[in-house]
């Protein structure tokens, strides 16, 4: 009895920390203000938040690159007033007011300014992926949790209506058990002489980290985490010191197997369905679900019935950011945890090593 009530007043005590933790993690002023670091792809964060989505507020935009900062502002014309703009990360770090910075970095800086803007007590939302590796990941994990900031990375497929629509049918069983999947990224990936991080392996660059990870978070959103990966990559030495695709199999306990096509290596720049959306077709029990240009999503029956479904067809990728920053903008208000937070992303990072570490050795790899 003394025992039990010893466990009563134990979880009594570690459900008010939790509380106490939940508290100091929300945001109850009446707009919460953002800085956007890196303006690369990083513009996709600051168009989104110009517009002023719900109680977010766009205070401040840092590149040390003077000319991205100038077509920044000047992107953003008449929007732009009001908001700081400058070269000196350290200006969001230290100020008082900003409640949130979006890193827009590559690879290898995201642990080193996740780690120093948590220490500050930033909220962060981290431009995907998560880290280059699963070890530089869990400090990332570890130093939101330290901070108690809220750590969300932004895997926008998983805000967009279409995606969203995807999940639902293959959540609600409108084609029953997912039997296979095929997904498919393919993108003219083209920088002369080197002139691109991405090029680079040891800064993260590659294409299954760079592009492919979008696929995998999406395949496990829709179908949880597999059992098993084989992957082979493909090398392509005059461009690239990383992979320049890969075609990898992942097979699930449930017997269910998904194939990806990850491919940097596209010459033309004409735009089919996998390059526009990222191509996915699912094949079920009962039916199968499919991206068709121009048409959207189609649910083909065994019964020769097909269906096309329905959602945001005006749906833009500033509708998907729209979505991401109003779901982190909820966590913070409500202390929830976000979809895509540092745990989730870590699952996603730790597919990407097996994916890597069975590249290496030419083996499966076991989850
Ligand atoms: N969601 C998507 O579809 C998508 C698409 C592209 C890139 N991304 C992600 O966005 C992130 C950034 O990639 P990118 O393509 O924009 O890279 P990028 O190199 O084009 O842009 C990064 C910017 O950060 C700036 N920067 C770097 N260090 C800085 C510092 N110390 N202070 C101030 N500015 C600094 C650079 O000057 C550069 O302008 C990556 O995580 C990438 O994977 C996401």
């Amino acid at each position: 009895m003394q025992k039990n009530r010893i466990h009563y007043v134990q979880r009594q005590f570690a459900s008010q920390i939790k509380s106490i933790e939940v508290e100091m993690r929300l945001v109850s002023k009446e707009t919460i203000q953002v800085a956007v670091l890196g303006v690369g792809f990083g513009l996709m964060h600051v168009k989104t938040l110009a517009e002023k989505p719900g109680t977010l507020r766009l205070k401040m935009v840092c590149d040390m690159d003077e000319a991205r900062l100038e077509a920044a502002r000047r992107a953003l014309g008449e929007k732009a007033e009001g908001i700081l703009f400058t070269q000196d990360y350290h200006d969001i770090l230290n100020d008082p007011d900003i409640d949130v910075v979006d890193l827009a970095l590559p690879h290898h800086l995201h642990l080193r300014f996740t780690e120093e803007f948590a220490a500050a007590g930033k909220h962060i939302m981290l431009d995907k992926p998560l880290a280059r590796t699963e070890e530089e990941g869990r400090a990332i994990v570890a130093a939101a949790q330290r901070n108690d900031v809220q750590l969300m990375v932004a895997f926008n497929f998983r805000f967009a209506p279409m995606y969203q629509a995807i999940q639902k049918c293959i959540s609600s069983g409108a084609i029953g058990q997912v039997l296979l999947g095929l997904t498919r990224h393919n993108q003219r990936f083209y920088y002369p002489g080197g002139s691109n991080w991405r090029n680079s392996k040891s800064v993260g660059g590659g294409a299954v980290i760079g592009s492919g990870v979008h696929n995998i978070d999406f395949m496990r959103f829709c179908l949880g985490d597999p059992s098993e990966v084989y992957a082979c990559g493909v090398n392509d030495a005059k461009r690239l010191d990383a992979e320049a695709g890969a075609a990898v199999v992942f097979r699930y306990a449930s017997g269910t197997v998904v194939n990806f096509f990850c491919n940097w290596c596209k010459s033309s720049h004409n735009a089919d369905a996998s390059a526009v959306f990222g191509e996915w077709e699912f094949f079920g029990e009962t039916g199968e679900l499919r991206i068709v240009l121009d048409k959207g999503l189609c649910v083909s029956r065994l019964d020769d019935s097909e269906e096309v479904v329905d959602y945001d067809k005006n749906a833009t990728i500033i509708t998907a950011f729209t979505n991401l920053w109003r779901h982190f903008e909820e966590c913070l208000r409500t202390g929830k945890t976000p979809l895509t937070n540092g745990e989730e992303a870590l699952k996603t990072q730790h597919l990407i090593e097996m994916v890597y570490t069975s590249m290496k050795t030419g083996n499966p790899v076991c989850f």
